[in-house]
């Protein structure tokens, strides 16, 4: 596979977790040479595909040196060409953005990559775009909040702007909560904003895109609102959304036009709406141009036949190479994902043995099944099923920060 200059197409990926195997797999298969950048702390255990090299940042807790991360890729630079940088996990969008502003590679750059990773910037532009969202303030003019707090009933949530995984997020219930954590916080408040709270049904859009066209996508539930799931220390479940449904409809075409708002053109998006309770309405609660977490690609995959992060890496080579994209056939069938902490280090499952079960987790002191069926009543019911039997046998709950990023 070579580039528009007939050398060897070369990917650099990014990876501060071990995540995008699929990813990098794909890029080989497709003729790439394919570096890897990842975090020093994960050499010892995280096993990767053959890629050309692996260079290792030094991190703290995955987090890496911006400056020490554009030396480190400059330094590569001198003696090797590189058409494109891919970061496989949501942290790593930004620094993407950077490396590809600085040396002047292709993909979206510092200002677009807000919109995928900034939650007020993501607030502001869908906003002023008519798409309807959770009211919501930066935290920092003190009168703008002050307003806001008088205005807007409570709940709120506290959030930080750049996170993920639920991390730091605190739900208010009075407005001294809030003070409190603005002031908790001191110079940083500039990074979080409040919103109101929307009590309802937390669903996903994962998403194809190519040329700035929406390809293909798939709609889901979660089972318990993520806010809980993590800080609550429950049973993650999702589970994909009746086809044709008026949800799913309304659900497919919102999607779209948020990511059109946003501007993506190429690669991928896991997006997250609220399905209010009080006025069953649709609220955009954020996106991502990335593949969704917590097994979520896995489930996609068994449901419909694509997995999202291979084909991610077919739509960086189209564009790299100036080649055409189209997204394979999908087969139509339900499938329902569930993963909790188990307290036993390796749980039995061997009494999980329904016909529909797809796929089990392997994983030190968790739980998960997968399963699918073309009939979607069957899915809820399992889901509803093995989590009881979950909750009665297996379960176990971890401080937030424990859990988040899995
Ligand atoms: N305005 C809101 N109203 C109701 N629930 C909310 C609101 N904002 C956030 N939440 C809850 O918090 C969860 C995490 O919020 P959000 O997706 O914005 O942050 P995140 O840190 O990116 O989380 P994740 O990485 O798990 O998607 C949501 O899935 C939802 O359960
Ligand atoms: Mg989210």
């Amino acid at each position: 596979m070579s580039n528009h200059s007939g050398a060897p197409l070369t990917l650099l990926c990014l990876a501060s977790y071990e995540k995008g195997h699929r990813f990098l797999e794909e890029a080989k298969n497709l003729g790439c040479r394919v570096f890897l950048l990842t975090s020093l702390s994960l050499k010892d255990t995280a096993v990767w595909p053959a890629v050309d090299d692996i260079f290792y940042m030094p991190d703290d807790h995955h987090e890496w040196n911006l400056q020490h991360t554009l030396l480190a890729v400059s330094h590569l630079w001198r003696t090797q060409h590189i058409d494109r940088i891919i970061p496989l996990d949501d942290f790593d969008v930004e620094k993407a953005a950077a490396l590809r502003e600085h040396l002047r590679v292709p993909g979206m750059g510092e200002s677009q990559t807000r919109f995928f990773r900034d939650k007020l910037a993501m607030r502001l532009r869908t906003s002023e775009n008519g798409v309807r969202v959770p009211r919501f303030v930066h935290a920092l003019n003190y009168e703008a909040v002050r307003l806001f707090l008088e205005t807007v009933p409570g709940p709120w949530v506290f959030k930080p702007r750049l996170m993920a995984g639920a991390l730091g997020i605190k739900k208010c219930y009075d407005a001294q909560e809030v003070w409190d954590h603005i002031h908790r916080v001191g110079d940083d408040q500039g990074l979080y904003l409040i919103e109101e709270f929307i009590p309802g049904d937390v669903l996903h859009v994962d998403s194809i895109w190519f040329d700035g066209q929406m390809q293909y996508a798939v709609a889901s539930r979660y089972g318990a609102p993520p806010l809980e799931v993590s800080q609550g220390g429950g049973i993650f479940m999702t589970r994909l959304l009746e086809r044709g449904s008026d949800l799913e409809q309304g659900l497919l075409q919102l999607n779209e036009r948020v990511l059109q708002v946003m501007g993506l053109e190429n690669g991928v998006s896991h997006t997250e709406f609220i399905c209010a309770h009080h006025d069953g309405r649709l609220y955009f609660l954020e996106t991502s141009a990335r593949v969704g977490g917590a097994h979520i690609s896995d489930l996609l995959e068994y449901s419909t036949g694509i997995n999202m992060w291979t084909e991610w890496a077919k739509i960086e080579v189209a564009c790299a190479t100036g080649g055409g994209y189209q997204v394979p056939s999908a087969h139509s069938e339900y499938g329902g994902l569930l993963v909790s902490l188990a307290r036993q280090e390796w749980p039995d499952t061997s009494s999980f043995c329904d016909p529909e079960l797809v796929w089990r987790m392997h994983k030190l002191h968790h739980i998960g099944f997968i399963v699918k069926s073309h009939d979607i009543g069957r899915i809820d019911y399992l889901l509803h099923e093995y989590a009881a039997r979950v909750r009665a046998g297996y379960h176990a709950s971890a401080p937030a920060q424990e859990t988040a990023r899995d």
